[in-house]
């Protein structure tokens, strides 16, 4: 029996996942579902998974690659185009194993090309869905190039977000991964239901770790890694015991070759440690007793579903996270690879 503290808390829920397609999907739903039984999925395949059609077959393949000893519920979403009809929305709603449509800006990030350009021209899809009900998920940057990169989510929620909840006060929003102070106090100021998701890569990390002393493509995402204080925020509202902050990891794969490279891809591993990462960063702010909450309610709570009953065990033991893992013909690199975890996940060998 090992003396080491222990957390048990219900099967937690990754608010926010990247598993991608075909064999991708051996080393994603693999790793996702040995630390989640529910996760909502995102849809910034190519082609983009506009249709619930195309929603539900993606969530089928996802199914076939659970390892048999594991059970893993994947939410679908859609994304949003300017294109969507109203009806696909209808449908969505109708269908139990869609649980929101994501918004992308065109150019914001990875496969955001279909994403949309004029918010005007998606405002009767996004009527529709309040009158529903279906939660809109936004990736929030703007495009702009004339605004930094440092400054994208913070002019979003004025030129966008701020004018948009005035116009449909009723439809559920979550902010995704968000990284700013300006984020987390406007989520505080919102009631209804509205929330947002934070990554463990931005509790953990602010962009010293990605630029200072050699620049490290493995610490680089979107929305890219902020200034110290704004860890520091996230990190306090993560913590707070607010249920209008919850988990959701982004953890968004690419094969080595693409992260190591003159022009590396966006996107942190996250997913074989995400639970331990998190953990580590609550240590951190001496709130472990928040992690249940946090990562395995609050979300279920937004979605209006039951809390896991199946639970799952954090021990206070370190490990070595491996160096690299297999990747479609290639290899992956885990975040924080080779490097020491205070917290192991029970189940892990
Ligand atoms: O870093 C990111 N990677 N941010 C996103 O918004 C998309 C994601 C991806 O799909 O690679
Ligand atoms: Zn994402």
């Amino acid at each position: 029996m090992s003396s080491c503290p222990r957390i048990t808390l219900p099967r937690p829920i990754d608010a926010h996942l990247h598993l991608r397609d075909g064999h991708a999907l051996a080393t994603t739903v693999a790793a996702s579902a040995r630390q989640f039984g529910r996760a909502v999925v995102m849809p910034n395949l190519v082609p983009a998974l506009t249709r619930c059609q195309d929603a539900l077959a993606y969530r089928d393949r996802i199914l076939a690659a659970v390892p048999a000893e594991l059970s893993f519920q994947p939410m679908m979403t859609l994304y949003l185009t300017e294109t969507m009809p109203r009806a696909e929305i209808d449908r969505a709603h109708a269908e139990p194993d869609i649980y929101a449509v994501k918004l992308y800006p065109a150019g914001a990030t990875t496969h955001s090309d279909a994403g949309v350009r004029h918010l005007d021209r998606v405002m009767p899809v996004l009527e529709r869905m309040a009158e529903l009900g279906l939660p809109l998920l936004i990736h929030g940057e703007v495009t702009d190039p004339g605004i930094d990169i440092f400054d994208r989510e913070a002019v979003f929620i004025e030129r966008v977000l701020i004018p948009l909840r005035q116009r449909l006060p009723e439809l559920p929003i979550v902010l995704e991964h968000i990284t700013t102070a300006e984020a987390v106090a406007y989520v505080q100021e919102q009631s209804g239901r509205f929330a947002a998701t934070l990554t463990a890569h931005h509790l953990l990390h602010d962009r010293n770790d990605m630029l200072v002393g050699g620049m490290r493509p493995h610490f680089f995402c979107l929305p890219i890694l902020k200034r110290r204080e704004h860890r520091r925020a996230l990190l306090a509202a993560a913590t707070s015991g607010d249920a209008r902050f919850f988990l959701g990891t982004d953890s968004a794969p690419h094969a080595r070759n693409a992260k190591e490279s003159a022009c590396a891809c966006a996107g942190c591993f996250t997913a074989p440690t995400a639970l331990e990462l998190y953990a580590t960063a609550f240590a951190e702010a001496g709130a472990l007793d928040h992690l249940a909450d946090f990562a395995s309610r609050y979300a279920a709570q937004f979605y209006g579903l039951p809390v896991d009953t199946a639970e799952m065990t954090l021990i206070a033991e370190s490990w070595q996270v491996p160096h690299d893992l297999p990747y479609l013909d290639e290899r992956i690199i885990p975040f924080h690879a080779g490097q020491t975890l205070a917290w192991r996940l029970e189940a892990r060998p």
